[in-house]
């Protein structure tokens, strides 16, 4: 065994990790090994800042569980997130761009019906969203589930408050002709978690820690690429530093102010209420089977 110096561990190490029989493994390892050395060479890591990121990374897992997410947080931070998103998502012409999932995704929203109210009691100013699913080529898509959610007035999200059934998140499916509409309330920008490690390290800089109001979709449909994307308040405050580098400008939509009377879905609101309108682009999966 050749004793490691600091001018052959990055290789000893690489050759170490390409060993394995999964070929996508020995690609990933090697690369990582090489480039965390770079980086501790490019920096002159000392040992204090060795341990204070693995400190850091420490308590990164120590304060995530099933509904706290920050790694994913950190990822979404440095703008890996979006990178992997980017890298992955090549967009027909016309399809609607998908951006971060962000950590507050929940699984198994309850399924409501055209324009039902996903807000309950949660108070703030109505917003209808209607629009149709379609795909690329024009055509409707019905039988599209929509999972809708977003963050409260205050900027808060289900999975941080005590809740007892699911707050602001909603599963709807596009009708025969690609309609669909969602009633919920209007959302806020807020800032991302501050009070765990990501939080610190973003306090430590003038990195601002705030997402523009949006809303959050994840569309699926057999035969269709799932996207998962956000709906932004056109005008809203920091679309220009999004927290997460997630705004894209296809995805800024104009949060119409409406009086009193009709709504989207046959209603009527007795205050005034928002209108968004959007049409969801999917475009077939490339094998042609559900993604
Ligand atoms: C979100 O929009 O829910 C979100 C995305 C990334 C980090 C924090 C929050
Ligand atoms: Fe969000």
């Amino acid at each position: 065994m050749p004793a490691a110096t600091d001018q052959d561990i990055t290789a000893l190490a690489t050759a170490r990790w390409a060993t394995t029989d999964d070929t996508r493994l020995a690609e990933i390892m090697p690369a990582l090994v090489r480039h965390l050395h770079a980086l501790a060479r490019e920096v002159e890591l000392t040992e204090q800042e060795w341990a204070t990121a693995m400190a850091w990374l420490t308590r990164a897992g120590q304060i995530s569980d099933d509904k706290r997410a920050e790694f994913i947080l950190a990822s979404d931070v440095l703008g890996l997130s979006m990178l992997v998103v980017e890298m992955n998502h090549h967009r027909t012409r016309g399809a609607t761009p998908a951006t971060v999932l962000g950590p507050f995704h929940i699984a198994d929203s309850p399924h409501l019906a055209y324009a039902a109210d996903m807000a309950g009691h949660i108070p703030g100013i109505p917003l209808y969203l209607a629009g149709t699913v379609r795909d690329v080529a024009g055509e409707a898509v019905a039988g599209a589930v929509l999972d809708v959610w977003h963050a409260d007035p205050h900027g808060l999200y289900e999975a941080q408050v005590q809740a007892v059934q699911p707050r602001l998140r909603g599963r709807y499916t596009s009708r025969r002709d690609g309609s669909y509409c969602v009633r919920t309330v209007a959302p806020v920008g807020y800032s991302i978690p501050m009070d765990g490690p990501v939080g610190d390290l973003v306090s430590r800089t003038g990195v601002s820690p705030y997402r523009p109001a949006h809303l959050h979709f994840l569309v699926s449909a057999p035969g269709y690429e799932s996207l998962t994307t956000h709906l932004f308040e056109k005008g809203a405050p920091y679309l220009h530093s999004d927290a997460v580098f997630g705004t894209k400008p296809e995805l800024v939509v104009p949060f119409d102010a409406c009086e009193p009377g009709a709504t989207p879905g046959g209603g009527t609101s007795d205050v005034p209420w928002i209108r968004v309108d959007f049409d969801f682009v999917l475009q077939p999966t490339r094998s042609g089977g559900v993604a």
